[in-house]
């Protein structure tokens, strides 16, 4: 990786005006979706293809931020719209997993923390709560997903809930009840132990006997392959574990955060554009923006807990991921949908570097809290 030398505020600033305009004319024009991707710079919509589908929170999550920073109903009433589609995820044992943070914390938490509406409040009680009976005692994990006729899972846990945890912190400072702080700690320190490898890289898949809790192997999951690096994951972990130092102080959580931000840092080739897997072949130039947009995230939040030149260190990183993507990856076009490109869900898709709505999430929550207009979701 390699930082930029660019005037910075007059940059951020130009974002944030790039951002405003692009997505007024998109919420406008998909007020009734839940976009997932865009095809040919038109959203698609998972209101009938898959209400329960893990990313549906993350429009409210760009709604609610730009409702924060402009004031309209418009981004309001769309994401209220939203929210209350996601009550058929709520309603459906089979669709409810682990990623009850990534669906309620960008929509019913911020909805109640803004605006005090009780729905929203009863609706993130009941998704902590539901996640929270996910955990398994004798392995200390969360199990991630269910069952889809493909073996089972019951002993999986996967390191993208590191972002989730923030939900149970929420839940234990809205009632003060230990179990949401133990069940969320307990899953963070076996992370810790058993998904970061000493060089800082993290494994996406850990499958434990959910009988004895005993460790059985790990698996390549979204990455290129058993071993590998997959950089998305990477990015979870580096932001999850600052997450969870800002919720509970425990330092280990951030050195932990520091050590697979250097990971990360040390591995982004000197383009800034970010691989799919850190140890994909050589010859395989496939680009997951997505991952440099979280990991954008998690370094402006380590830079605000470290100090000294530490602080310029992550602080910069995380500037020059997003110029990057500025300049190379985004589409300011203001007739299309869909602001970052080249995303890829799994390394192993058939399809591949196509728009991502939680890469358009996270680009503007990083540009939102380099501007000082962030409402803070997780
Ligand atoms: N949490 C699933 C993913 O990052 O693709």
């Amino acid at each position: 990786m390699v930082t930029v030398n660019i005037k910075e505020k007059e940059w951020q600033e130009g974002v944030y005006d790039r951002i405003c305009a692009k997505m007024d004319a998109t919420v406008e024009r998909n007020r009734h979706k839940i976009p997932y991707t865009a095809e040919n710079g038109v959203f698609n919509d998972m209101s009938e293809k898959d209400p329960t589908w893990w990313t549906n929170g993350f429009w409210g999550g760009i709604l609610w931020q730009l409702y924060h920073a402009t004031g309209k109903e418009l981004y309001r009433e769309t994401a209220e719209e939203l929210e209350d589609k996601l009550d058929q995820c709520l309603m459906n044992h089979k669709g409810m997993d682990h990623d009850s943070g990534f669906r309620w914390l960008p929509t019913s938490v911020v909805n109640y923390r803004l605006t005090g509406n009780e729905r929203s409040y009863n609706r993130a009680r009941l998704a902590a709560d539901n996640m929270a009976g996910r955990f398994n005692p004798a392995g200390h994990f969360i199990r991630a997903w269910n069952d889809w006729g493909d073996g089972q899972k019951t002993g999986w846990a996967i390191i993208d809930c590191m972002m989730n945890l923030p939900l149970l912190y929420w839940a234990y400072e809205q009632i003060e009840d230990p179990r949401y702080l133990q069940i969320a700690t307990a899953h963070a320190d076996m992370a810790m132990k058993c998904f970061i490898r000493p060089d800082g890289s993290a494994k996406h898949i850990v499958e434990f006997d959910p009988a004895t809790g005993e460790y059985v192997c790990s698996h390549g999951g979204q990455g290129y392959g058993h071993g590998s690096s997959w950089t998305r994951g990477q990015a979870w972990a580096l932001y999850g574990f600052t997450l969870s130092y800002i919720h509970t102080k425990n330092p280990e959580y951030l050195a932990c955060a520091k050590r697979v931000a250097n990971y990360f840092l040390v591995n982004t080739p000197d383009s800034n554009l970010v691989p799919v897997d850190f140890r994909q072949p050589a010859d395989c130039t496939l680009e997951d923006s997505t991952a440099a947009a979280i990991a954008a995230c998690g370094l402006l939040e380590i830079a605000k807990c470290v100090e000294g030149r530490e602080q310029d260190i992550y602080h910069d990183a995380a500037v020059a991921l997003l110029y990057t993507l500025d300049t190379e990856r985004c589409d300011w076009d203001v007739n299309r949908d869909s602001i970052v490109q080249k995303c890829t869900a799994a390394f192993h898709d058939e399809k591949h570097e196509f728009p991502i709505i939680y890469g358009d999430y996270y680009f503007i929550e990083a540009i939102w809290k380099l501007t000082g207009r962030e409402i803070f979701i997780w």
